[in-house]
């Protein structure tokens, strides 16, 4: 989970910050991709673990932001690709903008939750 939300904010920092190098669209379209891949096997993971040691799942607020987050994950990647062939582009290029934006902001705040769980702070 870790490794995969590092690649989520480099592939959008590549977004945010690196639009005038050629190659940003292929490495944001690639890291976040693989990121997401990376993060959806880190919660069938948690899934696992929490069955196997017969836990309540989704009791509290960093699984229920984690959830969040990996929902609008999925639904950014999907955006990101049907922009590109939807017949009014620009709406969903904004829609894909903001739910990534608010992906983000749910991913930090899962971090902290997660580690707030850990006793780490
Ligand atoms: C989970 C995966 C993804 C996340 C979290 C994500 C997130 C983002 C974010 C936050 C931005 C806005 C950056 C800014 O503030 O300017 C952005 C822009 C963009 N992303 Fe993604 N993205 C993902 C996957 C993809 C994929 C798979 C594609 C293409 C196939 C793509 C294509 C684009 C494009 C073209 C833009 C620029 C949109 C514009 O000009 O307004 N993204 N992405």
């Amino acid at each position: 989970m870790a490794t995969s939300t590092l690649g989520m904010i480099t592939g959008i920092g590549a977004a945010m910050f690196f639009r005038k190098k050629k190659n940003w669209l292929k490495i944001h379209k690639m890291v976040n991709s693989i990121s997401f891949v990376g993060m959806a096997a880190g919660i069938v993971m948690a899934f696992y673990y929490v069955f196997e040691t017969g836990g309540e799942h989704i009791d509290g607020v960093h699984q229920i932001i984690g959830l969040i987050a990996i929902t609008s994950a999925f639904v950014t990647m999907f955006l990101g690709f049907y922009q590109f062939k939807a017949k009014n582009k620009p709406a969903i290029r904004v829609v894909h903008r903001w739910i990534g934006r608010f992906f983000l902001l749910m991913c930090l705040t899962a971090i902290i939750g997660g580690l707030m769980l850990i006793n780490v702070i």
